[in-house]
């Protein structure tokens, strides 16, 4: 084994410079010694979209896309989607170890104390249009919240960042909820501190005339294994919008709120209610060959198929494919799930998919899952933000802990015109 630095030879001078190789990476800011002429800028990497640049040191999540691995602090995704809850996994990926009885026991009690919104957020919501679609609510109220709790700007205050994440985590799912009443129309619920926290989402969706909203248990169980899949997944592109945001030292409801707005895009986690409409448009197995040669001449992308990271199937694919079928003995088979199935089997088959490693990522099936819930499609996405916000937020505190974090403020090489003399609009032809 040789020396663990990298040597590299500008062949521009003849110079060869050393840099230290650490965790299989060079630093970028070691390039910059490189350079023809001394008042040089200094050579730069190039990297749109981040492809091949890490931006942080990270204990949270780790994945190792190749062979579809997830893991959140150490516990692989498919042993804590078995047997933890989703606050018991929400505590592990904050505080890097599962809570013991106790600390769970106190953390689920500080939870269900902050579900609560402040009135103001109702009249807010009601100047929304009638059909606002909820993802931009949502987006909203989470910004307004910082206007309600300007104590959250204390950001290295440890005692204010405890409370700023447990009334995030404990006010997403009332907002969520709440956006969805109004988009329905119906009056909005308030939290049951009785149920627990996937429970008491329901109830807030869904309780109508009755006293006491009781959940189906199975529905309960499938929507908590979902958003344990969806905690964290580290540096993707809302995560790294968090992260940008709070490096500036923002507020976390504003960071929050612009990572649930990046989070927003089809790409990202927009990709679960485009699935649905993609599948609603293919609307029979017959059809799925004739729209697979439109994905394969480049006329459209398969929504929910391939991944930045995993060139292997997503390992929460797999989790969330098994508990369909528990699902769907209780609600009945939904016939997206037909076309997704087929779809799937056909395009594993193919060599469009196969040659690019397409495989099906976690909203492939997510959505039918939440259409199986009775949640709309406009609201799949507001789904994926509730649980989401817990990795936003450990991924905030870690930057916000890390001595080497500044402002983010990446670099571009100029394209454009050289200087040039402004012109009279008389003169311009
Ligand atoms: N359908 C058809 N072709 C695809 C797809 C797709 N879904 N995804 C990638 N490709 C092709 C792409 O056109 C390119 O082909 P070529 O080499 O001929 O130009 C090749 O595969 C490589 O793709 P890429 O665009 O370089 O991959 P990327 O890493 O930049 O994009 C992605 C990753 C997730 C944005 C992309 O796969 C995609 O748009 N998928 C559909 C949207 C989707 O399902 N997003 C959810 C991601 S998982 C949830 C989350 O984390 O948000």
């Amino acid at each position: 084994m040789g020396k663990n630095t990298l040597s590299i030879t500008d062949n521009r001078t003849d110079k060869t410079y050393e840099v230290p190789i650490t965790d299989d990476t060079i630093r970028a800011m070691d390039l910059r010694q490189i350079r023809v002429h001394d008042d040089d800028f200094g050579m730069m990497s190039y990297d749109p979209a981040y492809k091949n640049t890490a931006s942080t040191r990270s204990k949270i999540t780790f994945i190792d896309g190749a062979k579809g691995i997830l893991r959140y602090r150490g516990y692989p995704i498919e042993q804590l989607a078995a047997n933890a809850s989703y606050l018991e996994v929400a505590y592990l990926v904050i505080y890097g170890e599962l809570p013991t009885a106790d600390q769970l026991a106190k953390w689920e009690h500080d939870i269900k104390h902050h579900t609560l919104v402040h009135e103001n957020i109702r009249p807010f919501l009601d100047g929304f249009r009638y059909d606002a679609h909820p993802m931009g609510m949502l987006v909203s109220t989470v910004a307004a919240l910082s206007t309600f709790y300007p104590d959250a700007k204390n950001i290295f205050d440890p005692e204010s960042v405890e409370l700023q994440t447990r009334r995030l985590i404990a006010k997403m799912p009332t907002l969520a909820a709440f956006a969805y009443r109004r988009e329905q129309g119906f009056r909005y619920n308030y939290p049951d501190n009785d149920l627990c926290y996937t429970g008491n989402f329901l109830n807030m969706m869904f309780k109508m005339t009755e006293l006491k909203y009781e959940s189906n248990l199975a529905i309960a169980k499938a929507l908590e294994v979902l958003w344990i899949l969806h905690i964290d997944h580290e540096q993707n592109c809302s995560t790294s919008t968090m992260r940008m945001v709070g490096s500036s030292h923002a507020d976390p409801y504003l960071a929050t709120a612009a990572a649930a707005a990046a989070l927003a895009g089809p790409l990202h986690g927009g990709a679960n209610e485009a699935v649905l409409r993609m599948l609603a448009e293919i609307g029979d197995v017959s059809n799925i060959p004739e729209y697979l040669d439109s994905v394969k001449r480049g006329e459209r992308k398969l929504m929910g198929f391939g991944h930045r990271v995993y060139k292997n199937y997503d390992p929460r694919a797999r989790i969330i494919k098994e508990y369909a079928d528990d699902l769907f003995a209780v609600t009945g088979s939904n016939p997206m799930l037909d076309i997704a199935l087929e779809l799937e089997k056909i395009a594993l088959n193919e060599d469009y998919f196969a040659k690019r490693k397409l495989y099906p990522n976690v909203d492939f099936y997510s959505g039918i899952i939440y259409q199986a819930l009775n949640i709309p499609t406009s609201m799949f996405t507001v789904m994926f933000a509730i649980p989401r916000t817990v990795g936003w937020l450990t991924q905030w505190r870690e930057l916000l802990q890390d001595p080497e974090q500044k402002i983010a403020r990446p670099r571009q090489i100029y394209d454009g015109e050289g200087e040039r003399d402004y012109v009279p609009i008389e003169a311009r032809g």
